[in-house]
């Protein structure tokens, strides 16, 4: 492939240093921007970091001063906002400039999980029964909505505001948690409140902007929690390294699939990342309802999700053959070719 210019696009505080001796790369918080911009770099691309926070100037001085022929999008909020990532995303349509990922409005419906289940509805693709309480309303529970329940951020991502005490088994708690996320200064959104599906929890990561590629159906195994703990990704399970080795907490292809469900899941994910309208890259969250058959439950989809060496989307992709640094050129060949597509409509 051409080597290219790219600009890649972080988070102001996670821009790695230049100097890296010293540090534990494998639990630095700046480890997916040091191993993006050191891979695409050993591939002989010129990588310019530039780090984001409240200035759109920052971009297009660089874009005005390095001529980039991409960027490579890792930044997940501008100015603190989770939701303004997309408009980061639209801004640099505006200016003409490729970019890897998701494209706006694809960011924009998988980003809050309401629209998300209101959508895949609509398409008959199953989803936990759920009501949105906005900031400032109490809950109405409608009697079809049985406990236990789970209780999240609409927005949020990354397990934030999730812990054990999110799932919910009275009316009580549950006016207690949904006043946690409305009001809490971690989380502070919007609630849902949904039904709890017990049950094995898979992950789909998908390739593509028109043709998609299907990495194989990962699983996170959370069997050796402690007894009386509910089997979720709380934040504790995904980010503290000791919880995960006391508790053998890991991630690996899924066995024990028949070829059929197999199939269903990957047709799943398929057509949910259609009906999101996604593109670039994204992995899509389900769980198999162990009461009701193995019934397959779409959780959420995940645009731009975690690309770190070592992290699902990378070990399910390198599964499929193709090995990390061959994942990063085929993201920046999806973000040069959306763009080109696009100019050509
Ligand atoms: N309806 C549900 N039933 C069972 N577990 C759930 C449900 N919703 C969320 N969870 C658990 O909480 C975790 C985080 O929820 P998710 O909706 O994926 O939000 P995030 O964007 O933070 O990853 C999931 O990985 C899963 O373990
Ligand atoms: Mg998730």
């Amino acid at each position: 492939m051409k080597k290219l210019r790219i600009l890649a696009l972080m988070h102001v505080d996670l821009v790695p240093p230049k100097d890296v001796t010293g540090f534990d790369l494998t639990t630095v918080s700046w480890r997916t921007e040091y191993d993006v911009v050191e891979t695409l770099t050993a591939l002989g691309h010129q990588v310019f970091p530039v780090g984001v926070h409240n200035d759109l100037g920052v971009i297009r001085d660089a874009i005005e001063t390095l001529k980039p022929h991409i960027a490579f999008n890792l930044l997940e909020e501008f100015a603190g906002q989770p939701t303004y990532d997309q408009n980061v995303v639209s801004y640099l349509e505006l200016l003409g400039l490729p970019y890897t990922g998701c494209n706006p409005r694809g960011m924009m419906l998988a980003r809050d999980k309401g629209w998300t289940k209101k959508i895949l509805s609509f398409h008959r693709i199953h989803v936990p029964d759920f009501l949105v309480v906005p900031i400032g309303r109490i809950v109405k529970r409608p009697k079809r909505l049985t406990f236990p329940l789970i209780v999240k951020s609409i927005t949020e991502e990354a397990s934030l505001g999730i812990s054990q005490a999110s799932i919910v088994e009275d009316d009580e708690k549950l006016q207690e948690r949904v006043k946690f996320i409305h009001h809490s200064d971690s989380v502070g959104t919007s609630a849902l409140v949904e039904r709890y599906i017990e049950g094995r929890e898979l992950y789909v990561g998908l390739l593509g902007n028109t043709r998609l590629q299907i990495l194989p159906i990962w699983e996170l195994l959370l069997e050796n929690m402690p007894e009386d703990a509910k089997k979720i990704a709380t934040a504790r399970v995904k980010w503290s390294d000791k919880y995960q080795k006391k508790y053998r907490i890991r991630s690996q292809e899924a066995k024990r699939l028949s070829p059929e469900l197999q199939q269903k899941i990957r047709n799943i994910a398929k057509r949910v990342y259609r009906h999101l309208a996604l593109s670039g890259y994204a992995r899509i969250d389900l769980r198999l309802d162990e009461k009701d058959q193995n019934k397959v439950f779409v959780l959420e989809a995940n645009p731009n999700c975690q690309l770190a060496l070592g992290e699902d989307l990378a070990d399910s992709a390198e599964r499929a053959g193709l090995p990390y640094k061959h994942l990063l050129q085929r993201i920046l060949s999806l973000g040069l070719r959306f763009h080109a597509e696009r100019v050509q409509r």
